[in-house]
C-alpha cells in the first residue's frame, strides 16, 4: 500500500491510470476502521483495478464540537487493517492539505429538500460539510466508482446529488450495513460505548425489525409512538424515527403502495449518537 499525504502527489500517481470505467475505486472514511468500512474496500477490490481509501476526520461536518473532539482515532491499527485487506492507496491528508485557508471552507451546495429532514434537520450544516470535503476528495482522486455504506443512507443520497451538481461520471455503489452479532450496526462511534451501553444499543435494530414486522397501511404513527416510548424507557433519547420512500426520502405515514420504503432512526445513548436504518421491500 502506498500512502500519500499530499494531494499533488496522489493526483500525479493516479494520472493516466483511469483506463476503463472501473479502474479507480474510492472508499472515503474518517478512520477508526471496522468491518463495515472493510466490506466497502472488499467490494472495491472486487470491482476495480486500483483501490483508494482516504482517512480524514473532516472538521466541517461536525456540528457538535464535542463529537469532533471525541471522534475515535486508531490510525496505526487502521493502516494495518488496510494493508491486510489489500488497499492499494491510502490518502491521509492533514487538515491544511484539505482546507489551506478559510476561503476553502466557503461554498454552498444546493441540496434542497434532502438537507431539511432527518440528519439534515438535527445536524444543521452537517451535509454542507460532507459535500465540502467529498467534492475536494472526488476532484483529487477522480474515481470511476465510489463506494458508500447504506448505514448513512441520507449521506448516499446527498452525495448522489453532489455528483450530479459536479457533473462527474462516477458510478455509485451502496454497500449493505454490516452488523454485530447483536444486530447493532457497526460504527466508529460504538468504540465510545461501554459494554452495558453496547448491549442496550442493539435495541435500536430490534425496534426497526419490530416496526417492519407490524407495519400495515397507516399504523406507522402508533408503532412509532410505542417504539419511542420503549427506547426512551431503556435510556435512549430519540431524535427521529421516520418512515420514508427510498427513492427521494419523502416521509410517509404507512406502507400503502407498491413502493420501497426505509425506516430511519437517530438516538443518543448517553452522549453517543447512533443512527440506523432498515429497507422495507414492498
Ligand atoms: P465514516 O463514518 O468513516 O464512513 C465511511 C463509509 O463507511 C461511509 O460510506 C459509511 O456509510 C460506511 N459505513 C459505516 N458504517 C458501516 C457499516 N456498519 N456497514 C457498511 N458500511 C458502513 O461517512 C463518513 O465517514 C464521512 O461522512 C465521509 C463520507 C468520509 C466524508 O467525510
Amino acid at each position: 500500500m502506498i500512502i500519500f499525504k499530499q494531494r499533488r502527489d496522489l493526483k500525479k500517481y493516479l494520472q493516466g491510470k483511469a483506463v476503463s470505467e472501473s479502474s479507480i475505486g474510492f472508499v472515503p472514511t474518517m478512520g477508526a476502521l471496522h468491518a463495515g468500512h472493510l466490506s466497502l474496500l472488499k467490494k472495491c477490490n472486487e470491482i476495480c483495478e486500483i483501490s483508494v481509501c482516504s482517512i480524514f476526520v473532516n472538521p466541517t461536518q461536525f456540528n457538535n464540537s464535542d463529537d469532533y473532539i471525541h471522534y475515535p482515532k486508531t490510525l496505526e491499527k487502521d493502516i494495518l487493517l488496510l494493508e491486510e485487506n489489500n488497499c492499494d492507496v491510502l490518502f491521509l491528508p492533514g487538515e491544511k492539505e484539505i482546507y489551506p485557508d478559510e476561503a476553502s471552507k466557503e461554498k454552498f451546495f444546493d441540496l434542497g429538500y434532502l438537507e431539511t429532514i432527518l440528519e439534515g434537520k438535527f445536524r444543521p450544516g452537517h451535509f454542507q460539510g460532507v459535500c465540502l470535503v467529498v467534492e475536494k476528495l472526488l476532484n483529487i482522486v477522480n474515481p470511476d466508482v465510489l463506494f458508500l455504506g447504506q448505514k448513512d443512507f441520507q449521506q448516499c443520497m446527498i452525495i448522489k446529488r453532489l455528483i450530479e451538481l459536479m457533473q462527474k461520471r462516477i458510478r455509485l455503489i451502496i454497500c449493505p450495513i454490516l452488523r454485530e452479532e447483536s444486530g447493532l450496526a457497526m460504527s466508529s462511534r460504538n468504540l465510545r460505548l461501554n459494554p452495558q451501553e453496547r448491549k442496550t444499543a442493539a435495541e435500536l435494530y430490534r425496534t426497526l425489525i419490530s416496526i417492519k414486522d407490524h407495519l400495515d397501511g397507516n399504523n406507522f404513527s402508533t408503532l412509532k409512538d410505542k417504539a419511542i416510548q420503549n427506547l426512551e424507557n431503556r435510556g435512549f433519547k430519540v431524535e427521529y424515527l421516520e418512515l420514508a420512500k427510498t427513492n427521494n426520502l419523502e416521509l410517509v405515514s404507512g406502507a400503502k403502495n407498491e413502493q420501497e420504503l426505509i425506516l430511519l432512526v437517530a438516538a443518543f445513548l448517553n452522549d453517543v449518537r447512533l443512527i440506523d436504518n432498515l429497507i422495507i421491500n414492498p
